[in-house]
């Protein structure tokens, strides 16, 4: 089963938006790396990107069958869905919250998220190197995928 990788509102735009706060990188090189890493492991890695809440809450629900853990980073959403909170609760799937910067040396409104608390542990402000540190993390935790 599968590692799924969600990414929220406006992170399609990764590597040209404000490259000064999120550096140059893609969400494709994310992906690239992260697969990299998973491999190791004989783990796959579904990534998954949407600026719709609700879209994210479904993938989210979809998890609970098939995937094995989740790696999130929900964007703006972090900081105001409590939906989302609840989607991840209700799947009970070890989930790993990421965010690129370090959302501490930010305006006091990032300092907050709805999603920590429901979270196995947090990593913010390694880049995309934090999606691939969150990988290795739950393939390195969960439990050993048989054949
Ligand atoms: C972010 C931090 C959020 O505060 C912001 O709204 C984002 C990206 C990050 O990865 O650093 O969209 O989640």
């Amino acid at each position: 089963s599968a590692i799924v990788v969600l990414n929220g509102p406006n992170l399609n735009l990764l590597g040209s938006r404000e490259p000064g706060t999120y550096g140059n990188a893609t969400l494709a090189d994310a992906e690239l790396s992260c697969r990299d890493v998973a491999e190791r492991f004989g783990r796959t890695v579904e990534f998954f990107q949407s600026n719709h809440e609700g879209a994210l809450i479904d993938r989210i629900h979809r998890a609970r069958g098939d995937a094995a853990g989740l790696v999130l980073n929900a964007g703006g959403l972090s900081h105001t869905s409590i939906s989302l909170r609840d989607a991840v609760l209700a799947v009970e799937l070890p989930m790993v919250e990421v965010h690129l910067s370090n959302v501490h040396r930010r305006e006091a409104f990032r300092h907050h998220s709805y999603l920590s608390s429901a979270a196995t542990g947090v990593i913010v402000g390694l880049g995309i190197f934090g999606y691939r540190v969150a990988v290795e993390f739950l393939c390195r935790t969960l439990p050993p995928v048989a054949g």
